[in-house]
């Protein structure tokens, strides 16, 4: 006999929450009756990691992030992820909209279903069981399963696939055609090896008949009970027992270790690419591509190869990014180019270029026609609009107004060694700044004003004024500008 060990567990939220509400935006099948059990309390020893194996990533999101997603559209009643290893991580990544139940020694996937007892006996007609590690599943499959164990009023269906390779899964075994138990590979007949029809570890029970059995799992020579093993007990019975084989088997794929997971990944990519392309963007060469899921491109912007858009990047219209570009969390606006080069944390307005090999970095916004690179680098900095910044230059903490000249080399010396402080550097509009000026911050670059090459500008420069040399001093008024004082 097995038990439910009491859910005495102290995890405390966390602020980070990777996954949204269950409630999706358009519900499939609304069923008041279903309730979901999520497993995700191994410790996932295959992957050889520190991490718990449902936070692993899949294009930016943790597996479970995936499941839950699937799930989303089933609307069940109540949803419970069984955690265990790592089970304050896992919990602060699924949220609140599921209700954790602790698998405090993870004695196998029949035991942790049996976790959730307590939050789905009695309110739940039916349980829609899934493992953590099968980020692959779709939300019609799951409406299918659900759809074939009520029809058929089985007391279990189980979702199969049929592969070319089966190894590492449980086979499923028939009679003449019939559902009559699953094997696990550990334990498999040579014979039973050969089998090519899986369980893919997706299962829809009948609840009054599910919690009785479950109490009942024999505990296996290796110290575990399988939730497996509830097929041939619901056959020995008599009920009627439900295999359901997936459609599309590259969905079943459950990931145990990092061959899997990059398996998955070439997946899920392939899965975003067409996505992004049936949304009328270009994709030059798809595979060199990678997506992280949530990123937005609109519409007949092209993405050149090598590129990889992550995070919340949001991309507007006619843009040209890459080749070999990285954007994280980067929102661009229309018509920008963004060549060879990183943006992380930072937007840009409509017709900025940016690159070949340049860098804008947390807290940056370059305002419209802003042009930089190649070899720029801006840092928390806003720059103004048709400000030009070309070649081998860093801004740091800068307000650059509009219609500014940065020139070649030009860098704010934004790092004050001794105090150990960041400072502002604010050049104002349609400043020319020479090749080589280090403007040594705080310091202010009036409007109009003119540093020469090789400018160490210390003090501020008054507003239309010329500095010059090392300390940079105001040597007379620029050409053209109205007089001091007018
Ligand atoms: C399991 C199935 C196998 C199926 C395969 C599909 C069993 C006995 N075997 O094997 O038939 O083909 O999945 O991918 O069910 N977990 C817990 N607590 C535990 C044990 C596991 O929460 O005590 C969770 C894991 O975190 C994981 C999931 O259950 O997310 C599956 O466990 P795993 O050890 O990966 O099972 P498999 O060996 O892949
Ligand atoms: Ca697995």
């Amino acid at each position: 006999m097995i038990s439910a060990s009491d859910g005495g567990e102290s995890a405390t939220a966390s602020p980070r929450r990777v996954v949204p509400s269950l409630a999706p935006p358009v519900p499939t099948a609304p069923s008041s009756t279903l309730g979901a059990v999520v497993l995700a309390a191994g410790l996932g020893t295959r992957m050889r990691s520190r991490r718990p194996k449902v936070l692993h990533e899949l294009a930016g999101r943790p597996l479970i992030w995936f499941v839950l997603q699937a799930l989303g559209p089933l609307r069940p009643a109540q949803a419970v992820v069984v955690i265990g290893h790592g089970a304050d991580a896992v919990r602060a990544a699924v949220g609140d909209d599921v209700q954790p139940a602790y698998q405090a020694e993870q004695l196998g996937t029949g035991h942790a279903v049996l976790q959730a007892e307590s939050l789905l006996a009695g309110r739940c007609a039916e349980v829609l069981v899934v493992y953590g590690d099968s980020p692959l599943i779709q939300p019609a499959t799951l409406e299918a399963l659900v759809a074939a164990r009520r029809e058929h009023d089985a007391a279990v269906a189980l979702l199969s696939a049929v592969v070319d390779d089966p190894s590492g899964y449980g086979r499923v075994l028939r009679r003449e055609g019939t559902v009559v138990g699953i094997v696990e590979e550990r334990e498999a007949s040579p014979e039973q090896r050969a089998l090519r029809e899986i369980n893919s570890g997706v299962y829809c029970f009948a609840a009054d008949w599910l919690w009785p059995h479950l109490r009942g799992l024999p505990r296996r020579g290796n110290g575990e009970y399988y939730l497996t093993d509830l097929i041939a007990v619901a056959v020995s019975e008599g009920r009627r027992v439900v295999a359901l084989p997936a459609a599309d088997p590259v969905e079943v794929l459950g990931i145990n270790d990092r061959v899997h997971l990059a398996a998955a990944e070439q997946v899920m990519q392939r899965r975003l690419r067409e996505q992004h392309m049936r949304q009328g963007v270009t994709l030059r060469d798809p595979e060199s591509c990678f997506f992280d899921v949530g990123v937005t491109i609109e519409p007949d912007t092209i993405i050149l190869p090598g590129t990889l858009l992550q995070g919340r990047t949001r991309i507007g219209r006619d843009c040209l990014i890459g080749p070999h570009s990285r954007l994280r969390n980067a929102i661009v606006g229309q018509r920008c180019v963004v060549e060879s080069s990183v943006i992380e944390d930072a937007e840009l307005a409509d017709d900025v270029h940016v690159g070949p090999f340049s860098r804008v970095r947390g807290g940056s916004r370059l305002e419209q026609e802003v042009y930089l690179g190649n070899f720029a680098e801006v840092k928390n900095s806003r720059v103004g609009a048709r400000t030009h910044m070309h070649h081998f230059s860093y801004l740091g903490d800068a307000e650059v107004g509009a219609d500014v000249n940065i020139g070649a080399g030009t860098i704010t010396c934004n790092f004050d060694g001794e105090s150990r402080q960041k400072n502002q550097t604010i050049i104002e509009d349609r400043a020319a700044l020479g090749s080589d000026t280090m403007l040594v911050a705080p310091v202010r670059v009036g409007a109009g004003a003119i540093t020469g090459a090789g400018a160490v500008v210390t003090r501020d420069v008054p507003p239309d004024s010329v500095a010059v040399g090392v300390p940079a001093k105001v040597v007379r008024r620029r050409r053209g500008a109205e007089p001091a004082g007018s």
